[in-house]
């Protein structure tokens, strides 16, 4: 049954998998960004639309880490979840892994922080449930998320 306080970032967690093709390789053999930047608008899409059953915009990508290269023909693990919500946006985590199809290595590969938000019949911003983070490290996310918007608010005042 709904908890009607609000919903945990597991209710909305997405994992999805993809093989890196040559097609979404730059010329050095590894992946191209803008590729990895589509998994992972879409997989946090996913996570915002199934935290506010309701449709959704990316409003921003606030931060993408390529911290480890992708190469062609490893399999690639994206994990989204809801890290925060104000009244209509929604701050979705995504960590991008790197899986080796052998051994079944894995490195995290690329990390970033969206802002979705959620839409009314009327195409205008509406609100969404409240989120619930239950455990230590969903607490954690929600702590710094928190950091993030609050930052972001006080730059866009600073900058007028
Ligand atoms: C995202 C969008 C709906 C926001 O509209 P808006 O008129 O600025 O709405 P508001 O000022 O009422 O803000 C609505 C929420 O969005 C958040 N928001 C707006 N711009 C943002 C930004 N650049 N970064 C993060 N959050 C943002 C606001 O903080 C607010 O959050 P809250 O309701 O939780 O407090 C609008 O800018 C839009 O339609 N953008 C285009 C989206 C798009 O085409 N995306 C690509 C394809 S999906």
């Amino acid at each position: 049954m709904e908890n009607p306080k609000g919903k945990s970032p597991k209710d909305s967690a997405v994992e999805t998998r993809y093989l890196l093709m040559p097609h979404q390789a730059n010329p050095h053999g590894t992946a191209f960004g803008g590729a990895i930047v589509a998994w992972i608008d879409m997989v946090a899409a996913m996570a915002a639309q199934r935290h506010c059953g309701k449709e959704v915009v990316t409003a921003a990508i606030d931060s993408l880490v390529f911290k480890e290269p992708i190469r062609i023909g490893d399999q690639v693990v994206l994990k989204a979840s809801i890290n925060y919500v104000g009244r209509s946006s929604m701050e979705v985590g995504v960590q991008v892994i790197r899986e080796d199809p052998y051994g079944g290595n894995r490195v995290i590969a690329t990390t970033a922080h969206l802002t979705f938000v959620a839409l009314d019949e009327n195409k205008r911003p509406t609100a969404v449930p409240p989120i619930l983070p239950e455990t230590e490290q969903e607490k954690k996310r929600h702590e710094n998320a928190k950091l993030r918007v609050k930052a972001r608010k006080e730059l866009l005042k600073k900058m007028g």
